[in-house]
């Protein structure tokens, strides 16, 4: 079924899956993609696996990742892919909210793996362990042999964050896929499509505002929206602020432009208005080098020197020493940086 099936049409299909009560469905649900088609981002790699679900002869594979960016997605969209109507009785999911376990590998999952099902001709069993990292060492050891007694008939599909958690055996037998962050371009547009799908109002900056407090995580993008849209109706800066509470990078960039003019008494108020807003220094310093490399007005010497005293200040408050004073420190010389010689001498 959904292999064959192609177009833009896709995605307002996927819409129209709005729950029959009228209720509000999270977004992140209601638009997760089920072609692989409809996956942003990450081309090669989905390029790969569309070319595996179009030959059928799928091996093991393990993609990691960062959280958020589709990885659970495209499994099961390659598991769609492959199996089509024959989806439910052909596919095992285990995620880290199943118990997963030695006994599980010895039972459920070796039960699935010798139960005789009726597939696509050339289509292999698909076992899906979600959140692999979170598999003890053990319950992965007794998978060894699993999967090489099972192979002709039952695959496996891993998905985890972080590929070395899983054991070198394991992932020797499979083909790892590596999932990098979303680009800003990628993510943006996949907002405007949701923006145009759901009516909402929004402005450019609200959206690039998404985006910065998104970091490349999908998932938190589009959660961040819905949250913009159904608190305040309108997609702008400040209410996108608002909703995610994070220190405002717009504070921040007038903080770093007073201390590129050397203009201290200024950047220590930008601070402090930060600071008693509540914020922690270490998300204030995080926001601070976010922004500063994000600044294309600013020489590149200039940037290579003020994020070395962030990255510094960063390790000290990381440390233990998170306090005003420590921000300030670092204010003082990040306005020193700029200041000719002489003015330094006293
Ligand atoms: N590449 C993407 N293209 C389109 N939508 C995406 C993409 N990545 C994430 N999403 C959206 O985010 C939601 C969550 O994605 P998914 O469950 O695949 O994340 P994940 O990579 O498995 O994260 P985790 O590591 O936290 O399990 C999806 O329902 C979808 O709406
Ligand atoms: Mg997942």
């Amino acid at each position: 079924m959904a292999s064959g099936s192609k177009g833009k049409d896709n995605i307002s299909a996927i819409a129209k899956h709005v729950d029959a009560e009228g209720y509000e469905m999270p977004w992140v649900e209601k638009y997760r993609p089920v072609l692989l088609d409809d996956i942003v981002g990450n081309t090669d790699t989905v390029e790969r696996l569309k070319v595996i679900a179009e030959d059928g002869n799928v091996p093991h594979i393990i993609i990691s990742g960062m959280p958020g960016i589709g990885k659970t997605t495209s499994i099961h969209c390659l598991a769609h892919a492959l199996l089509g109507e024959s989806y439910k009785e052909g596919v095992l999911e285990l995620n880290a909210s199943d118990e997963r376990g030695i006994d599980v590998v010895r039972n459920k999952i070796k039960s699935f793996a010798q139960r005789k099902v009726t597939l696509p001709p050339g289509r292999h069993k698909i076992i899906i362990l979600d959140e692999a990292d979170s598999m003890t060492a053990g319950a992965q050891q007794a998978l060894r042999r699993t999967m090489e007694i099972y192979s002709n008939t039952t695959r496996f599909a891993l998905a985890c964050n972080m590929s070395n958690k899983i054991i070198e055996p394991i992932q020797s037998r499979c083909a790892i896929l590596r999932y990098s962050k979303l680009k800003d371009a990628e993510v943006l547009k996949r907002l405007k499509e949701l923006c145009e799908m759901e009516d909402v109002k929004h402005n450019d900056a609200g959206l690039s505002a998404l985006i910065f407090t998104a970091e490349g995580d999908m998932r938190q993008a589009i959660n961040n929206l819905q949250s913009t849209h159904s608190g305040f109706g309108f997609v702008s800066q400040d209410n996108v602020f608002k909703i995610c509470d994070q220190p405002h990078p717009i504070v921040v960039r007038h903080m770093i432009k007073a201390c590129q003019k050397g203009e201290i008494d200024d950047a220590l108020a930008r601070i402090n208005e930060l600071w008693d807003q509540g914020y922690s220094a270490v998300d204030i310093v995080t926001t601070v080098f976010r922004v500063t490399k994000g600044m294309e007005e600013l020489p590149e010497v200039l940037k290579l020197d003020y994020i070395r005293e962030i990255g510094w200040t960063h390790m000290r408050i990381l440390e233990g020493v998170g306090t005003l004073v420590q921000l300030g420190a670092m204010v003082a010389r990040l306005c020193r940086v700029t200041m000719p010689p002489s003015s330094l001498r006293l």
